[in-house]
């Protein structure tokens, strides 16, 4: 038997001034996209804006329904939105951000497990990792290269 340990390294900012104006105007449309949130059930808005290559931006936001299972987190609708309007073109960045309406968030807000896994497989299709952002209202900025660096051993439909 041996021990492996598997850690990886990200970035973490203390203002959005810190980051390059693309990442700033990327933050931008995420806090923007806040408002499409329909949440009426967790009143926890999710907004996210992700930057193609060719510099279009596409944002999205959850959609919650009193089904709540069929609940859709914001990193599934931009992801199907970039789909839809930029079919196989190549995401660069997508920042990701919340806000609660009962809850301040003391750090930022990382992607659900089954999200992780979406962002996971448009990287491995597009053959080029994905810079995540994440970050709310006063909290620091995470940026991370690549989701895999938080999906570790993550599942690679190759195998099937
Ligand atoms: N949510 C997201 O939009 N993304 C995530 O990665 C986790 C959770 C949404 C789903 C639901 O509308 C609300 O946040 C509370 O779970």
């Amino acid at each position: 038997m041996k021990k492996a340990v598997s850690s990886f390294e990200y970035e973490v900012y203390e203002s959005a001034n810190q980051l390059n104006t693309a990442d700033q105007l990327l933050i931008e449309k995420a806090i923007e996209a806040l408002s499409k949130s329909y949440s009426p059930y967790s009143k926890f808005q999710v907004g996210a804006a992700a930057l193609v290559k060719g510099g279009a931006i596409v944002t999205g936001a959850n959609m919650e329904n009193a089904a709540y299972p069929m609940c859709i987190c914001a990193e599934g609708v931009v992801l199907s939105s970039v789909e839809s309007s930029f079919p196989g073109q190549t995401i660069e960045t997508i920042a990701i951000t919340a806000k609660s309406s009962s809850v301040k968030l003391l750090s930022p807000p990382t992607p659900c497990g089954a999200c992780r896994q979406l962002i996971c497989e448009k990287e491995n299709r597009q053959g080029r990792s994905i810079r995540v952002i994440l970050f709310a209202e006063d909290t620091e900025i995470y940026v991370i290269n690549t989701i895999k660096d938080i999906l570790p051993f993550s599942f690679d439909g190759s195998v099937i």
